[in-house]
């Protein structure tokens, strides 16, 4: 038996994959590595000492990613494949409802043919839009501010629907928070495509020379510093989050809702000072105006993940640091 990770080539997926494949889970998994790269998969294969099935495969695709499910004993699906640009998403809201909605359901359907009954689905901290009190629990109000965040509500609201039709349907919804940070070896990481809209892979490009100093969006947030706050948090933590969502689902019917942070913020001039100190280089920046949409101060409460499925992140800021730099600094044209 054996779980498909759909985007399992990805920054999150390939993490996760490793942490799956260490935990004696069989994996499968399906890409059409539009913002990731096979090489990813031969790298988690080599950390993990573990081979396993690929499909290149468009989530959109559905007699192609049929196969994946014809061809093993799929139990249970991690669902991570889908578009995550907010400023691409506002641009073209029809590509980012076509892909994360209409591959969503691509995939329910085939579960449903294929009697799978477990389904894990990255959500996001998105789905509290600007929230009015902090720590944002699972219970705090929801609102999407742009496209992404929209399709990331309604795959939540469609996950749960499914769910109440077919109660013997586990439904894990993970809403991440701020993912950093990079696996020890230096060989999986963060590898956008363009331009970085987030702010550690802008960070460490400034660090490596590529920008000359990053846009620090604010400087006058009613935070500690003036700059935005954000929970960041490391991607194996995040990883090892998913290990403990697949153990709820085999002990839990129903819709799980958790937030998956470290319950901890920092700022933007916290960031790029504890970045100098992982590089042991300067990170010039320049304060500029707020971006559009932007929240002054989100952060997790991680109180149910730690209750209901026994997990906590462990890694701190410094960790998330020198392993975002080990990898930057080995893969400065990315996984190839
Ligand atoms: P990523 O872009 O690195 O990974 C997504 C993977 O899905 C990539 O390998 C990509 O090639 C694949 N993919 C995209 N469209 C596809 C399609 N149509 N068919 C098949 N594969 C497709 O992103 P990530 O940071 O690893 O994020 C994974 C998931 O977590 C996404 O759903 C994202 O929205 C969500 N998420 C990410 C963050 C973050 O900050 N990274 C935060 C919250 C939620
Ligand atoms: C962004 C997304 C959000 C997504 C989240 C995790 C936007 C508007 N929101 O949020 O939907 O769920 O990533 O993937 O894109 N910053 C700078 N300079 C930069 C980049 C960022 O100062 O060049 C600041 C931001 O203003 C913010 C903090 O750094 O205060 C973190 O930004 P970012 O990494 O983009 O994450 P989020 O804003 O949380």
């Amino acid at each position: 038996m054996a779980v498909l990770v759909t985007g399992g080539a990805g920054y999150i997926g390939s993490h996760t994959c490793v942490r799956l494949l260490e935990a004696g889970y069989d994996v499968v998994v399906a890409d059409n590595y539009y913002n990731s790269s096979p090489a990813a998969l031969e790298r988690v294969k080599k950390i993990s000492g573990r081979d396993f099935k690929t499909y290149e495969v468009d989530m959109l695709d559905k007699p192609g990613l049929e196969k994946a499910f014809e061809e093993n004993r799929i139990d249970s699906v991690i669902h991570f494949a889908g578009l995550k640009a907010v400023g691409e998403s506002v641009e073209k809201p029809l590509l980012y409802y076509r892909t994360n909605i209409g591959g969503t359901l691509n995939l329910l359907e085939l579960m449903v043919k294929y009697g799978v009954n477990t389904i894990v689905f990255s959500s996001s901290a998105t789905v509290y839009g600007i929230p009015e009190k902090v720590p944002v629990t699972e219970e705090s109000p929801l609102s999407a501010i742009n496209p992404y965040g929209m399709t990331k509500l309604n795959i939540e609201g469609i996950l749960r629907d499914c769910q109440a039709a077919q109660p013997d349907l586990s439904v894990v919804l993970l809403r991440y928070f701020n993912p950093i940070g990079s696996h020890k070896s230096g060989l999986l990481g963060e590898d956008p495509k363009g331009i970085p809209n987030n702010l550690l892979p802008y960070v460490s490009r400034v660090a490596l020379g590529i920008y000359p100093h990053v846009n620090v969006y604010g400087g006058d947030y009613p935070t500690k510093d003036g700059t935005g706050v954000r929970d960041y948090i490391h991607v194996v933590d995040l990883a090892e989050g998913h290990v403990k969502a697949l153990g709820w689902a085999a002990e839990n019917k129903g819709a799980g809702v958790f937030n998956l942070g470290t319950g901890e913020g920092y700022s933007v001039f916290e960031i790029i000072a504890a970045f100098e100190k992982a590089c042991g280089r300067r990170v010039p920046y320049q304060v500029t105006g707020r971006r559009a949409g932007d929240a002054p101060i989100v952060f997790a409460d991680c109180r149910k993940a730690k209750a209901e499925l026994d997990w906590a992140a462990v890694r701190g800021i410094d960790e998330m640091c020198r392993d975002a730099w080990n990898f930057v600094s080995k893969n400065p044209e990315g996984i190839k």
